[in-house]
C-alpha cells in the first residue's frame, strides 16, 4: 500500500465495484471526467479484468481516508506509463464520495502519487489532462506542485459546448527541489 498521513492507495478489489458504479454514475462526480454513458455493473465488471491484465504500475488504486481505526473508500486513481523510454505517465483521480471533497484529500493523493512515481517507479514527468472549467481539480494539483504547461484548444465537447483541456505537470527536478524544502 501507499501510506499517507490521512490517505492510503491500495489495489482495487472485486468488492470495491459497487461503489465504483455508484459513483460514476453520479452525474455531479462524472461532470469532469471522461464518462459520458451510464455504467452497468457487468460493464465494470470487465474493466475489472481488462484492468488485472495491464502491468502493475498501470492498475489502478483504490483511495481510502482515515476515520478514526478505519479506512473508508472514497474514490480511485492510476498512472498510465505509454512508454518507458519517456519516463513519463499520466495520472488519473476522482473521489467518488462528495463529502470528502474540498478536503485536501485530493491534494494529498496527487503528492503521494508523485513520491510514488519517482521514487519508485523512476518517472520523470508526471502529468495529467483536466476541463478547463474544473477549478476544484485545477486548485488541488496546483497545491500538489503541478505546473500549467498548455492548453488544447476545444479538445472536449460536453453539454453542448467545446471546451478546451488543460495540460499540467511535474518534472522530477521540479519535484526534487519541493523535496529538498520540505527537509
Ligand atoms: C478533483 C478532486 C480529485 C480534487 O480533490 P479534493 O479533495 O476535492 O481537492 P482538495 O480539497 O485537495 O483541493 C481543492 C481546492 O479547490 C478549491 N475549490 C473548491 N471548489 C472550487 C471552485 N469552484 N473554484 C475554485 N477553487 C475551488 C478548494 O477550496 C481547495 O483549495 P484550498 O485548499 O486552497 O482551499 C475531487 O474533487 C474529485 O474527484 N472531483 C470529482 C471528479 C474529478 O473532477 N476528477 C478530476 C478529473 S481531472
Amino acid at each position: 500500500m501507499i501510506i499517507g498521513k490521512r490517505v492510503r492507495l491500495r489495489a482495487v478489489e472485486r468488492s470495491d465495484l459497487p461503489a465504483f458504479v455508484n459513483w460514476l454514475n453520479d452525474p455531479e462526480v462524472r461532470e469532469f471526467l471522461m464518462v459520458y454513458s451510464p455504467l452497468s455493473n457487468e460493464q465494470e465488471e470487465r474493466w475489472f479484468k481488462e484492468i488485472l491484465e495491464q502491468p502493475v504500475y498501470n492498475q489502478p488504486l483504490t483511495i481510502e481516508v482515515r476515520e478514526g481505526e478505519s479506512w473508508i473508500p472514497v474514490g480511485n486513481c492510476s498512472f498510465h506509463v505509454q512508454d518507458w523510454r519517456i519516463r513519463a505517465a499520466e495520472l488519473g483521480i476522482f473521489i467518488g464520495e462528495k463529502a470528502y471533497w474540498g478536503k485536501g484529500y485530493g491534494a494529498e493523493v496527487m503528492r503521494l502519487l508523485l513520491d510514488h512515481g519517482f521514487k519508485i517507479l523512476n518517472l520523470n514527468r508526471i502529468y495529467l489532462r483536466v476541463y478547463e472549467n474544473n477549478h476544484r481539480a485545477i486548485r488541488a494539483y496546483e497545491k500538489a506542485g503541478f505546473v500549467h504547461e498548455g492548453r488544447m484548444r476545444q479538445a472536449e465537447y460536453r453539454n453542448g459546448n467545446y471546451e478546451d483541456v488543460l495540460l499540467m505537470s511535474v518534472l522530477r527536478s521540479e519535484w526534487q527541489g519541493k523535496e529538498e524544502d520540505r527537509g
